[in-house]
C-alpha cells in the first residue's frame, strides 16, 4: 500500500515538473518532507490536490486528517466573485465529501475564510501541513494567514500559492507578495520556489508568473 502511495508520489513529480504547473512538485515534495498528519488546504476547488496531498502524507501517516476550507455552493450567490477573489468554480461541499470521505478524516468548512478560519482556530489545534490557496485578493491572503500564524508549531510548514512575478502592478490587490514581504525575519523563514509557471490571465488581461513560497516558524 505504501509503496503504491510512493509510487503515485513519484509519478506526480514527474508529471508536474514535466508539464505547465511545476510550482505542484514543489507543493507536494514539501509534504513528503513534512510528513503531515494534520492538513489544511485552503481553496479546495475540485478536491483533486486533496487527494494529492492526503496520499502523500499517506506514506507516513496511515491516519490523516484534512481540513478544506471553501466557498463551495456559496461561491455562485456573491456576483463578480471570480474577479474578486481570481480564484475558480468550486465543486459542490456534498460532491467533494463524497470524493474524498474513503481517504482520511475529512472536515469540510463552507463558507468565506475571513469568518470560517476565526471561528476554526478557537479550537487551538496545531497543524502540521497548510496549503493558502483560497482568495486571492491581497485582503483574503492577509486575514487566511491572520488565523493560520495561531495555528501552527515550529513543525509545521505553510505553502503560499500565488507569489507573483508581473509588469503590471496588481500586487496591492491580488497574490500572497505583500504579506510574504511583511513577515518578521526573526519569526518566519521564508523560500521562494525557484521554479515559477507562466500563464496568461484572461481576467486580469495579463501574462503573470506564478511561485509557491514556503514559510516556517523560528
Ligand atoms: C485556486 S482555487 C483552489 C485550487 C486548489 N487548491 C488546487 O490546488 O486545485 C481557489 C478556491 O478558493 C475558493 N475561494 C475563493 N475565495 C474564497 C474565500 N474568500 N473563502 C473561501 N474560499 C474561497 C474558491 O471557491 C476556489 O475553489
Amino acid at each position: 500500500m505504501r509503496i503504491i502511495l510512493f509510487l503515485k508520489f513519484i509519478y506526480r513529480i514527474i508529471k508536474y515538473l514535466l508539464g505547465s504547473t511545476k510550482r505542484y512538485s514543489f507543493l507536494l515534495f514539501s509534504v513528503f518532507k513534512t510528513r503531515p498528519s494534520s492538513i489544511i488546504e485552503i481553496g479546495v476547488y475540485n478536491g483533486n490536490r486533496a487527494i494529492e496531498l492526503i496520499e502523500t502524507a499517506k506514506i507516513f501517516n496511515q491516519q490523516v486528517e484534512y481540513y478544506g476550507f471553501d466557498l463551495f455552493e456559496e461561491f455562485y450567490e456573491t456576483k463578480n466573485r471570480i474577479k474578486k477573489e481570481l480564484s475558480k468554480f468550486p465543486l459542490s461541499k456534498k460532491n467533494i465529501q463524497n470524493k474524498l470521505n474513503k481517504l482520511a478524516k475529512i472536515r469540510l468548512l463552507k463558507g468565506d475564510t475571513k469568518k470560517t478560519l476565526p471561528k476554526f482556530i478557537r479550537q487551538k489545534k496545531k497543524v502540521d501541513f497548510i496549503f493558502i490557496d483560497g482568495g486571492h485578493s491581497v485582503n483574503t491572503i492577509q486575514s487566511d494567514w491572520n488565523a493560520i500564524k495561531k495555528i501552527i508549531s515550529k513543525k509545521s510548514l505553510v505553502i503560499f500559492d500565488d507569489y507573483y512575478e508581473i509588469k503590471k502592478n496588481i500586487l496591492n490587490k491580488y497574490g500572497c507578495n505583500n504579506v510574504i514581504t511583511s513577515l518578521s525575519a526573526k519569526a518566519y523563514k521564508s523560500k521562494k520556489f525557484i521554479i515559477g509557471d507562466t500563464f496568461f490571465d484572461k481576467f486580469l488581461n495579463i501574462k503573470k508568473k506564478i511561485y509557491m513560497v514556503s514559510v516556517k516558524k523560528l
